[in-house]
């Protein structure tokens, strides 16, 4: 089984990658996105992004980045993707299923899923561009807002060459409400396509990837949110291991403030830790409390004070 650690734009930075790939069982991360219109984007935007492209494209802790593109345009996108290929990215995704409003008015994410014909244009121009041994991923939604939109649109990305094709088991229209989430239409696409599909949406325990395998036919899954609550969880998919407790949480939270200091970004840290909390209270109840705390401030110093609080009072 492989497991891919997920996009999560304003979440998953590449510290936050540095932090749950050093932890373990993650084979691959997907970027944010990179936004592509008219132009080719200047290299930094790019290091920006995705800073690990300065180590051979990989986590210290050795696992390959992927970076992701976002756009409309097959020539710019090829060209930016050529680049991203060029300064040691592990291959290309384009993403295909933002629901966004910004980006789905310019035509970028969710809203291609309406139009299955433009995006084998994309795809096929975008895999003609790429080298061929190198990985090109898509990754879609069902759809927009009729789930069996699914079929042609995983069709239309297969004749057009695509390597590997990433399922949201949900519609744009769904969003991300839990009840939605259909694993087993991922496993009728796969009954009638012979490209590579990893599952992904709503795993957040070690039983619902063991369900989502099951129903998705898919032994690979790509997990997002469901880490950022418990952040050992490939390893608990995986080796079976128990959840970290809420002490071994509060040291990788100290450990995250570190690396955000050293790198010096003024009111980043502050807003990222409070983005994550939002997911860690799902598991971890004692954060909800440390977080009514925490929220009011907007620089990192008095959070950084409450986290070794919490660490003295529960280390
Ligand atoms: C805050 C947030 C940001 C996201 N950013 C991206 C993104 O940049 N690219 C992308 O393809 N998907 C993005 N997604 C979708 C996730 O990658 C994933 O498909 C979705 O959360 C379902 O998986 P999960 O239930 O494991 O989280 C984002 C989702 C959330 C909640």
């Amino acid at each position: 089984m492989k497991l891919t650690l997920a996009p999560l734009e304003g979440v998953i930075d590449h510290l936050v990658r540095e932090l749950l790939t050093g932890i373990g069982g993650f084979d691959l991360c997907i970027t944010e996105f990179l936004r592509v219109t008219q132009s080719l984007q200047p290299e930094r935007v790019f290091y920006k992004i995705c800073p690990e492209l300065h180590q051979g494209g990989r986590t210290k802790a050795g696992v390959p980045v992927r970076m992701q593109l976002l756009g409309q345009s097959p020539q710019y996108l090829s060209e930016n993707a050529n680049l991203a290929i060029e300064l040691g990215s592990h291959g290309i995704d384009l993403n295909l299923g933002c629901p966004s409003k910004i980006v789905n008015t310019n035509k970028g994410g969710a809203v291609l899923l309406k139009e299955p014909e433009t995006i084998y244009q994309i795809v096929s121009q975008m895999r003609k561009a790429i080298p061929k041994q190198h990985i090109f991923s898509v990754k879609i939604r069902l759809g927009w807002d009729e789930p069996t939109s699914v079929f042609e649109i995983a069709d239309a990305i297969e004749q057009a060459g695509a390597s590997e094709l990433t399922i949201h088991a949900r519609t744009k229209v769904d969003g991300y409400k839990a009840e939605q989430i259909k694993w087993h239409l991922i496993n009728e696409v796969k009954q009638k396509q012979s490209i590579k599909i990893i599952a992904n949406g709503e795993v957040w325990q070690r039983d619902d990837a063991t369900q989502c395998r099951l129903l998705s036919g898919c032994d690979d899954l790509m997990i997002g949110r469901g880490v950022l609550a418990m952040p050992n969880l490939a390893n608990v998919i995986k080796h079976d291991s128990v959840p970290l407790t809420y002490p071994e949480l509060l040291t990788l939270l100290v450990e995250y403030s570190r690396y955000e200091i050293a790198g010096d970004k003024g009111q980043y840290y502050p807003n990222r830790i409070k983005q994550w909390m939002v997911y860690l209270k799902f598991q971890y109840p004692q954060i909800k409390t440390l977080f009514r705390e925490l929220r009011i401030f907007q620089t990192t110093d008095p959070i950084v004070e409450l986290l070794h609080r919490e660490v003295q009072i529960h280390g």
